[in-house]
């Protein structure tokens, strides 16, 4: 064994992975894989909490995987797996819905959106979702989770029922800690730049794919929402489209806020968005070439998540069966 501290994180196969996704979370889960133990899981119970088209569901999962692969997630130095292909996530879910509290889920602001925008659709799932988010990082006894910000509280809930839980039983779970990157950690919408930039806004422009064409690429960052004025400054309270573009150029480029302010000194929004433009096409074109060619190799993809399946369920099913033994099931 080694001493290496873990992570893990996860992406609903929802819709498809967005530049967001790629800056603010991708590129950072690369990084970390040589410092930590990491695993990284397409969560599809999670994206069952809405309604999913079956085959879509299907499609978006193994997009999502090769994805990963290209966005440099090496798949022999990591752990890349499907969710519901490791059962021990529904298994300790539903235990720890027995050490969460109707109280603590009514409280989470992702279950009170979520409701209110689907307002037909309220279903139990969408309530316990916190619960199985626990069992997803509570399983693999994960030091550190990279999320967005926005999943900060689910984190602190996974941290208060791990607290409960070693509280009665002794210490089965270790507390994890949210991993929040500072820089690129918030692409914003390119048309509602106060906006985070997500996959279920995709119809209006604001939102660019990982695998979208560059000529869209390109068309996306020219029709960008900028301001009235004409200076390329960083200024996030009153210039949130340009902050965004300086944030997205620094991010593909490597350049620093100020460096791209000099570089741009004085010149038009127009010139500024097609170099914007251009940065993303060439960050993203390698990756959805990789993506192509990985989706085209299913046999390969296969091995992979078979793989992945197998080595998270020995860790998984590691803990799951302490927590049997701890609460008093009989073991098998
Ligand atoms: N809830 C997360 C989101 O919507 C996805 C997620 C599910 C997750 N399980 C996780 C993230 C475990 C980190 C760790 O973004």
């Amino acid at each position: 064994m080694d001493d290496k501290k873990t992570i893990l994180s996860g992406i609903q196969p929802s819709g498809a992975l967005t530049l967001g996704s790629y800056l603010g979370a991708l590129v950072n889960w690369a990084a970390m894989s040589e410092i930590y133990d990491c695993y990284y899981t397409i969560v599809d119970m999670h994206a069952i909490t809405s309604r999913q088209n079956p085959a879509q569901l299907r499609n978006t999962a193994l997009t999502q995987l090769a994805q990963y692969i290209a966005c440099g997630i090496d798949p022999d130095k990591n752990t890349l797996f499907i969710q519901s292909h490791v059962p021990a996530h529904a298994e300790l879910s539903w235990v720890l819905s027995c050490y969460t509290m109707f109280g603590e889920l009514s409280r989470m602001t992702q279950f009170k959106d979520k409701a209110a925008k689907n307002a037909d659709n309220i279903n139990a799932g969408l309530f316990t979702y916190p619960a199985l988010m626990a069992a997803d990082i509570l399983l693999y006894q994960a030091d550190l989770v990279p999320v967005g910000s926005d999943q900060k509280q689910h984190i602190e809930l996974t941290r208060d029922i791990a607290v409960r839980f070693n509280g009665i039983y002794g210490d089965v779970f270790n507390l994890p800690e949210p991993y929040i990157p500072k820089v690129g950690a918030r692409i914003m919408d390119l048309q509602a730049p106060t906006n985070k930039m997500s996959k279920s806004e995709i119809a209006d422009g604001g939102c660019v794919l990982l695998l979208d064409k560059p000529e869209d690429i390109m068309r996306a960052f020219k029709r960008a929402v900028t301001d009235s004025e004409s200076s390329i400054r960083y200024d996030l309270a009153n210039k949130p489209g340009i902050s965004n573009l300086i944030q997205i150029y620094s991010a593909c480029t490597g350049k620093s806020l100020d460096e791209i302010e000099c570089e741009f000194e004085g010149q038009g929004y127009g010139v500024f968005k097609a170099k914007v433009g251009e940065a993303v096409v060439e960050t993203l074109r390698p990756i959805r070439e990789e993506t192509l060619r990985l989706l085209a190799d299913k046999s390969y993809l296969r091995s992979v998540y078979d793989q992945g399946a197998d080595k998270a369920s020995r860790t998984a099913n590691k803990t799951l069966r302490k927590v049997y033994k701890k609460i008093g099931f009989i073991e098998r």
